[in-house]
């Protein structure tokens, strides 16, 4: 039972803020991934819940305890590097063994540990081998063993797969998902790849420049993001962002992008008009929820056509604007050739706005 609950919290380096008034709770037993470009803090944030940094602001509990001053071989976290550094000279036995003796566990009760977590993650075959005599994937699955050996509450995890190739990576990402439900340990894993947040999360934590911008659940996040930057950093390829502008002419309201206005109904009006903070604003549609026709609607040029295997991405210029669609193969539509003029039509089921001045999300 662990849960970790992060109040506050603020880490400086010099003058650069490296995490800004954090609060996050992580509800035991869960798996919170922590997602964000390079320099947003996570590696920062994740030190801090190890005590390998001291906060310069803020609290943070681990299963309701205040650990703020707690030595970090006393937090009862283990922690995964990205690059999992086992001990050279010694065998994968010792490195599995080094945490435990460093508790002075009886060496018997070393030996059943050691059989019991090298049987879990598939390793007892290896246990003689030194280091270099290992592949990416087994040095990978070493390290988390010894990371597991000593019953840690809580995991922490900073990029433990980003040193394995594609297959690898696949593989182990869905491996360590299986053994954090198996053991029920909560964890806390550091990515700034959006597919691994979005396959290996109970929910995601969004940082930009140390400051946490939305935690929800990973369908939450892509279909209901708060606001410009979770938009455009989840989703591949990213949300089209149209520059507009919401206009009223008697009865009707439209969104005026210039090469083309989308009408709005007098509900969307309604929920605009109290929550802008003035009338420029982003339109927001992913590149599956716009349709491409051969007549009627908005009209484009196809630009650049990109096979994905399933699916095609299509580069439209309407007006001074790219916007990507996405087609399914079956779609039908396989002989539009970069030059043709297309319409497109959105789902309107599914049109995000966004305050341009706030980057708020409107709906
Ligand atoms: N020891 C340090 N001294 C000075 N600045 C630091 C130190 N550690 C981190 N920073 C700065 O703090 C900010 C956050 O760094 P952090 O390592 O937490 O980012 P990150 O999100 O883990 O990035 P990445 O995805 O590249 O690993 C960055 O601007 C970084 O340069
Ligand atoms: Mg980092």
């Amino acid at each position: 039972m662990a849960g970790i609950k992060i109040n506050n919290l603020v880490k400086a380096f010099g003058n650069v803020f490296a995490v800004k008034n954090l609060s996050l709770e992580i509800k035991d037993k869960s798996f919170m991934v922590l997602l964000g470009p390079s320099g947003c803090g996570k590696t920062t944030t994740l030190r801090c819940i190890a005590g390998l940094e001291k906060p310069d602001g803020g609290e943070i509990y681990i299963d309701n305890k205040l650990v703020n001053d707690v030595l970090p071989k006393d937090r009862d976290v283990a922690m995964v590097f990205q690059n999992y550094a086992l001990y050279p000279h010694m065998s994968v036995f010792d490195n599995l063994a080094f945490p435990l003796k460093m508790r002075k566990i009886p060496k018997d009760q070393q030996k059943e540990k050691i059989a019991q977590v090298a049987e879990l993650l598939g390793i007892e075959h290896l246990l003689d081998r030194k280091p270099r005599q290992l592949s990416g994937g087994e040095a990978q699955r070493v390290a988390l063993g010894r990371a597991i050996v000593r019953n840690p509450k809580v995991f922490l995890m900073d990029e433990p797969l980003s040193n394995l190739d594609a297959k690898l990576r696949l593989y182990m990402r869905s491996e360590l998902k299986k053994l954090q439900k198996k053991l029920s340990i909560t964890t806390i894993y550091v990515t700034h790849d959006q597919v691994e947040a979005m396959t290996m999360a109970d929910e995601i934590a969004i940082m930009d420049h140390g400051v946490l911008k939305q935690v929800s659940a990973p369908r939450e996040i892509y279909n209901h993001p708060k606001n410009v930057f979770v938009a455009s950093f989840i989703g591949s390829p990213p949300m089209n962002l149209i520059s507009c502008s919401f206009v009223e002419k008697g009865k009707t309201a439209y969104l005026d992008a210039g090469a083309f206005s989308l009408p709005i109904s007098d509900e969307l009006r309604g929920i605009v008009k109290e929550k802008m903070t003035n009338t420029e604003l982003f339109m927001g549609i992913r590149p599956e929820d716009i349709l491409v026709k051969k007549e009627k609607g908005i009209k484009g040029e196809v630009d650049v056509i990109e096979p994905l295997g399933a699916e095609f991405v299509v580069h439209l210029c309407v007006g001074e604007q790219i916007l990507l669609a996405m087609l399914p193969k079956s779609a039908g539509f396989t002989d539009i050739s970069p030059g043709d003029i297309v319409f497109i039509e959105f789902n309107l089921n599914n049109l995000h706005i966004f305050d341009k001045k706030t980057g708020e999300t409107i709906i």
